[in-house]
């Protein structure tokens, strides 16, 4: 089991290169089962939610070919149907592309229930609805979904709820489907139109993504490509909002500015200056934080994954701020843990008030989910003295290499390993 241990106190400085993005990838890396050919995928971050894609794709005989720690090719070619057991689909959400991908390929599909952050009931209705109306039947059976299905069929699928996963996952299951599928209310994600692109690239037909209209005409088959994954904007809004809270100069770099115009606005608003530039944004902060109000929408509004950590940089901001959380229902579980480093924050259901204080102190808290634990992180560097923060397994599921990108902006920030009967005592408390 490792921990960090962060010294806080140190504005950043310099720069900092964004890997691809997390919830492109945990799509991508199993459409390229869709290609029954050989897929080459670019600038894929090297965090555990990939490997654990990859060691399922790995079972069901996909060729694996590491080409750097950032480069995959996937010959789907040798796949065949296997059901993905609960042991591989729990480590993750994502797992539960591999039912879209495996409805279109084989027209049949058996994944345990996916795992993930826990913000309270996480239910995939909305995936499940899609695949019927394109032909499917879904049942769950001991906590298994099972979809099977004669031939998909296209259909117009209107989305009760606006959801990047059932929008994405209705996409893969509609590709290989006949005729034309129209998903309405779709979310509009970057990593949605990405999807898309990729998907294009290996011969699909899908127009609208990034509206709330996707079009999808089903195609024969698709064929092998060439395809590198978009950066990860909730990566760059973490280093952002690092910057921010920390003070300092920081250069974020390989991003996409548009899709990062949410989280400067609200920077901005605190006290932040942003510079864009065609890849890259710069944020200084050399004045107090001030406080602001965030709530939480569906791309384009500011996304629920930078919520837990726009919470820190609020904690230390002049004035009161009303922080609102409209995507998911149970997501301030974390505030405890800033709680105890002497930040003064009410929480009333998806509302928290956050009262600012001067500043906060190192103590031991746990990373209670991924954002949260970066937000943990975030804390450690303000915080006065030690901060150690434990579960880090949870980090390391979506940023790629956390502590040596910060120590490069100069936080003093560490890895350590714990002994078992270290942990054992820690437990007792
Ligand atoms: N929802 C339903 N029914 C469904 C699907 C979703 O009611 O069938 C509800 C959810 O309960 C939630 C809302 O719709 O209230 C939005 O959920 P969505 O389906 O958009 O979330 P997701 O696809 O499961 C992805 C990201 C999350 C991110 C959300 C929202 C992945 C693997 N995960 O989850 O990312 O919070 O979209 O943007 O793409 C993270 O990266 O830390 C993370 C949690």
């Amino acid at each position: 089991m490792e921990n960090f241990v962060i010294h806080g106190g140190h504005e950043l400085f310099g720069e900092v290169n964004i890997s691809g993005a997390k919830n492109a990838a945990v799509a991508i890396i199993p459409a390229a089962l869709l290609s029954n050919d050989v897929v080459r995928i670019e600038n894929i971050p090297n965090i555990s939610d990939v490997s654990f894609i990859i060691q399922i794709l790995d079972r069901m005989g996909a060729g694996i070919k590491m080409i750097n720690s950032n480069t995959i090719e996937i010959d789907s070619r040798p796949v065949t149907f296997q059901s993905v057991p609960y042991e591989l689909a729990s480590h993750f959400r994502a797992s539960y592309y591999l039912i879209g991908v495996m409805l279109g390929r084989f027209r049949r599909a058996e994944v345990a229930m996916p795992g993930g952050c826990d913000f309270g009931v996480r239910p995939i209705d909305q995936h499940i609805k899609g695949f019927e109306m394109l032909g499917a039947k879904v049942e769950t059976i001991n906590g298994m979904v099972c979809a099977n299905a004669d031939k998909l069929v296209g259909t117009s699928i209107y989305m009760d709820v606006v959801s990047v996963g059932a929008t994405m996952n209705v996409m893969l299951a509609a590709v290989l489907a006949r005729g034309l599928t129209i998903i309405e209310n779709a979310a509009k994600e970057p990593h949605i139109v990405d999807l898309a692109n990729f998907l294009n690239s290996m011969g699909a037909n899908v127009s609208g993504a990034g509206t709330d209209v996707i079009k999808i005409r089903g195609v024969e088959k698709l064929h092998g490509c060439t395809y590198s994954i978009i950066p990860d904007q909730i990566e760059a809004g973490t280093y952002m909002v690092a910057a921010a809270t920390c003070g300092g100069d920081v250069l974020v770099k390989n991003v996409i500015p548009k899709h990062l115009e949410s989280i400067s606005a609200k920077l901005e608003e605190t006290g932040a200056e942003i510079i864009e530039y065609d890849d890259a944004v710069r944020v200084t902060r050399f004045k107090p934080l001030t406080r602001c109000n965030v709530k939480t929408m569906p791309y384009p509004g500011f996304p629920t994954d930078m919520q837990p950590l726009m919470a820190v940089l609020l904690s230390v901001a002049n004035g009161t701020s009303i922080l609102s959380e409209s995507v998911w229902d149970n997501r301030f579980q974390y505030v405890g843990q800033l709680l105890r480093m002497g930040a003064d924050i009410q929480v009333d259901g998806k509302i928290a008030v956050i009262e600012g204080v001067r500043e906060l102190t190192g103590v031991t808290v746990k990373a209670m989910d991924l954002r949260a634990g970066a937000a943990m992180v975030i804390a450690g560097l303000i915080g006065r003295g030690q901060t150690t923060v434990e579960d880090i397994h949870y980090i390391d599921r979506g940023y790629e290499n956390i502590c040596e990108k910060f120590a490069s902006l100069g936080a003093d920030i560490r890895r350590v390993e714990i002994k078992d009967s270290e942990t054992a005592v820690s437990d007792a408390g």
